[in-house]
């Protein structure tokens, strides 16, 4: 298949609550790749509406977002940040999408079955094409690496599939159009490894979640230093020290999360944590993390709340992020224009 240049995407949705979860899981990482790659990042306020929203609330979600990417380090100019209802390519893409991606496919999708629950009927058709909206984003900017949750592996497996579905199906007009073999490029799951998977602080076998109804469950992205340092002292634990090896946090989920934390915080592999605590109670273990913990955090919950109060300035960067990947994804969606045979002014 031809050579696409490299190019990250990655969206995260505006609702609410951003979490120690999403921060090691996704917005860390999206800092880290702008170092290497060209990255475009999106608020995705179009999946956002596949469920109900209150229309304040999504505002303020949105802008929270935009500033919790900006608090993290990403940094707007270099890169791309911007919020998809802004950008009306998506959802023409995602149009055409649904005109390739078969029911079958979209039938296998476990994040609908979960979202939808047992009133089927009743769950918006956005909801069932969410992972066609989710591969027009991708491939809008024909976008090769995608940084995402395991939960989203499924999705993008999807998108993959539609590209290749469309370089299949449209091959003969691919090439009489200039383009060689492939349209499309398949994007490129990046997916965490398990040391940045965050579990519930109060229950290690449960994911960290916002909808989880204690808010000791999980360390807020908003949350200062105090509220940090609280519910690392309180998250539980179990009675043994820490095991000096990796095999020792089986069957010790409460353990594992916290050294995995630990470890995604400082950005040093399980095993070096492990090597300096073993045999360390957790009570000696939980007054470093907390060090760590604030220390990594608190400045991005400071810098949030200031940016959060300049709704001007967040909106500024979107709107400048939006006129960037609309100069991107526009001659993008033309060519497919050509290639289906549309018919367009030039
Ligand atoms: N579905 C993703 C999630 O819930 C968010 C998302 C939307 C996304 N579009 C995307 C992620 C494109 C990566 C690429 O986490």
């Amino acid at each position: 298949m031809a050579a696409f240049k490299e190019l990250v995407f990655s969206g995260v949705q505006p609702t609410g609550n951003l979490h120690l979860g999403n921060y090691l899981g996704a917005i860390s990482r999206f800092v880290t790749m702008q170092e290497t790659h060209d990255c475009i990042y999106c608020v995705v306020d179009l999946h956002a509406i596949t469920v109900p929203q209150d229309p304040r609330e999504l505002t303020d979600q949105i802008r929270e977002v935009t500033a919790a990417f900006i608090a993290a380090g990403i940094d707007p100019k270099k890169n791309i940040v911007f919020n998809q209802s802004q950008v009306p390519q998506h959802a023409e893409l995602a149009w055409i999408f649904n005109c390739v991606a078969r029911m079958g496919w979209l039938n296998r999708m476990t994040q609908f079955k979960e979202k939808a629950g047992k009133d089927r009927e009743n769950a918006s058709v956005g909801l069932f094409a969410y992972p066609t909206l989710m591969a027009a984003d991708i491939l809008a900017y024909r976008a090769t690496h995608v940084p995402v949750g395991d939960d989203q592996k499924q999705h993008l497996e999807l998108s993959r599939d539609i590209a290749q579905k469309f370089n299949n199906d449209w091959a003969e007009a691919i090439v009489e159009n200039g383009h060689g073999d492939a349209f499309f490029p398949l994007p490129e799951p990046l997916i965490q490894g398990p040391a940045t998977r965050v579990m519930s602080l109060r229950d290690g076998s449960k994911k960290m979640s916002k909808s989880d109804p204690s808010d000791y469950s999980r360390i807020n992205l908003t949350d200062d230093a105090d509220a940090i340092a609280q519910k690392v002292r309180k998250a539980k634990t179990d009675p043994e020290p820490l095991p000096s090896e990796a095999a020792g946090l089986s069957g010790r989920p409460e353990a594992e999360n916290l050294v995995g934390i630990f470890a995604a915080l400082k950005g040093v592999p399980r095993e070096a944590v492990l090597a300096e605590f073993g045999g360390a109670q957790f009570s000696a273990f939980k007054g470093v993390l907390v060090d760590l913990a604030v220390e990594r955090l608190a400045p991005i919950a400071g810098e949030m709340k200031r940016l959060t109060q300049d709704s001007a300035y967040i909106d500024a960067v979107l709107a400048d992020g939006s006129e960037r990947a609309r100069a991107i994804a526009q001659p993008n969606i033309d060519a497919v224009k050509d290639i289906l045979g549309f018919v367009r002014g030039r």
